[in-house]
């Protein structure tokens, strides 16, 4: 049995088939519409979520599948005491796939060992976040075409940012990729994935202003600073506005740069830019729920 808990359990093949079925499906959705009949995934967050709860949830329905779940901590038995582990044995009677978002590091791998159905890590605290690397990679691959020798910036919290550790490692794989790395001093990425960028060889510089990578980059990925993952709130204050991306900064950026989001966006890209040709972050989301769709019928062994 699959499980999906980090974007290194699919390997470089692996991920390139995923998106170009993602692309088949996206190009001819009647033809996908029943491949799940009968199917039912488990969406169980228990952490807030719009696009990747619901683009799991709408992955399955357009596949012909039903969906079920919960999208709050406290309106299910975790309010009570239950462990995930015990969590996740009673869903494997009912689903056939569950898609999990946790606040704890980890917890999806926990439930990934007492699963008797593939567990999809939907976010696990501030680790990792794989199906939102596939979404990534495929808006990446559809504007850019490939990934070597991609220059790209990642921005804001770079520490809490799970989407960032998860790219990373995917990106890290491919040839000649060059990261610039812009954060606050206390928002710098963790040194386990500064360990993983320097086994690799890959190329990365740390930096501060944003001004200084924007001439370089192919890509700039933006992140929220993650509020919850904050011990105090004066802390968040004083870093949530460090980065906010303008049309002056964008002026220092190249033709064919392309701005990206996980989303959702709270100050850091200021709404002029959205107009930007540039600006990807809205289109990217699309993508999201055919890599799914695609990643749904991987895990549950369904050939399309
Ligand atoms: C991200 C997440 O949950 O980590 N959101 C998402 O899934 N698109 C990014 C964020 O919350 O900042």
């Amino acid at each position: 049995m699959r499980h999906l808990l980090t974007p290194l359990d699919l390997s470089v093949e692996e991920l390139e088939t995923l998106m170009d079925n993602a692309e088949k499906i996206k190009a001819d959705p009647e033809r996908y519409a029943h491949v799940c009949d009968g199917k039912i995934i488990a969406t169980l967050f228990y952490e807030p979520s719009t696009r990747t709860r619901l683009s799991f949830e709408a992955a399955m329905l357009r596949l012909g599948g039903k969906t079920m779940g919960f999208a709050t901590a406290d309106s299910s038995s975790a309010a009570k005491g239950e462990s995930v582990a015990d969590t996740i044995r009673i869903i494997s009677c009912f689903a056939d796939i569950a898609a999990m978002r946790h606040p704890k590091e980890g917890s999806a791998t926990v439930a990934a060992k007492h699963a008797r159905i593939p567990v999809i890590n939907a976010g696990d605290g501030g680790h990792q976040h794989p199906t939102q690397t596939l979404t990534d990679m495929m808006t990446i691959r559809a504007l850019k075409g490939h990934f070597d020798g991609m220059t790209i910036g990642l921005c804001g919290d770079l520490k809490f940012g799970r989407t960032v550790h998860s790219l990373i490692r995917a990106l890290l794989r491919y040839r000649d990729v060059r990261f610039m790395l812009i954060s606050p001093d206390e928002l710098k990425l963790p040194d386990y994935m500064i360990d993983e960028i320097k086994k690799s060889g890959a190329e990365f510089e740390e930096l501060t202003k944003l001004e200084d990578a924007m001439p370089n980059l192919d890509i700039l990925y933006m992140t929220r600073v993650q509020r919850e993952r904050f011990f105090n709130e004066e802390d968040y204050v004083r870093l949530k506005d460090y980065y906010i991306l303008d049309m002056p900064k964008m002026e220092l950026a190249r033709d064919d740069m392309i701005v990206l989001h996980p989303l959702p966006r709270v100050n850091e890209i200021a709404v002029e830019v959205d107009e930007d040709p540039r600006a990807k972050y809205f289109e990217q989301v699309q993508y999201g729920m055919y890599i799914r769709m695609a990643l749904i019928c991987m895990l549950l062994d369904i050939r399309i």
